[in-house]
């Protein structure tokens, strides 16, 4: 599959949890590609934030499918939770994974889009083995568990690793990034390879999440277009 466009998928971890309804309403008209939807237990990242009720809530207010990035230990056992309450595309993290291969192909048997990430110091050859049973590899551009923290510059030569891994492998996951995602460190990502983009202090902590989002979106496409 080729990717040819900038896909843009802003987090509501820094949305108003008192009212998501309306951040997501916000960045939906604003054309947003997926809703990024961080879940967190406190266990394998130091943060706690939603799960499976709140996912079943958000289905029913969107039609933008759910990128749903699970940051959890456990997932072995959990991730029916998940798939039922409607994710479209599942995450899931390599360091928290015991049988890897059967969580993504769980996630595909479900009719979800499974996806893998790795953090800031995990080396793309641990995914090697899944590359081909994915549709989406997460690059961590910060350690997980926050939002608002600051783009980690190696990130950008990973995301241009694991293109090059994915050619030499002739699969053609969608690379997306993860962390510390604005107009001034999305167009490094873009010429390495990236095409799809998390953001989110650098949409909904502003005061128009959705010009915001497309003003990220607009700097993705000029590096874009200068590279093809
Ligand atoms: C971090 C989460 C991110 C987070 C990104 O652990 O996975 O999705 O919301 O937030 P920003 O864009 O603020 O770095
Ligand atoms: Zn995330």
């Amino acid at each position: 599959m080729r990717h040819d466009r900038i896909l843009m998928a802003p987090s509501i971890l820094s949305a108003d949890f008192a009212c998501l309804g309306d951040g997501i309403a916000a960045v939906e008209a604003a054309g947003a590609d997926y809703i990024h939807v961080d879940v967190m237990d406190g266990h394998f990242v130091p943060n706690l934030t939603i799960g499976p009720p709140v996912i079943s809530a958000l289905k029913k207010v969107t039609r933008v499918p759910l990128d749903v990035h699970l940051m959890i230990d456990n997932v072995d056992a959990t991730l029916p939770w998940y798939l039922d309450a409607g994710a479209d595309a599942v995450t899931v993290h390599v360091e928290a994974v015991t049988h890897l291969h059967r969580v993504l192909r769980s996630i595909r048997d479900a009719g979800a889009s499974p996806g893998v990430s790795v953090n800031p110091a995990t080396p793309i050859g641990l995914i090697g083995e899944v590359l081909s049973e994915v549709d989406m590899v997460l690059i961590m551009s910060v350690n997980p568990g926050f939002g608002g923290q600051s783009f980690i510059d190696s990130s950008v030569r990973k995301v241009a690793e694991l293109a090059e891994f994915c050619d030499a492998e002739g699969v053609s996951p969608l690379i997306q990034v993860d962390g510390g995602i604005t107009g001034e460190t999305i167009g490094r990502c873009v010429q390495a390879g990236a095409r799809c983009f998390v953001a989110g202090n650098a949409v909904f902590g502003q005061p128009d999440p959705g010009a915001a989002m497309h003003a990220i979106r607009s700097a993705g496409e000029r590096a874009l277009s200068e590279i093809s």
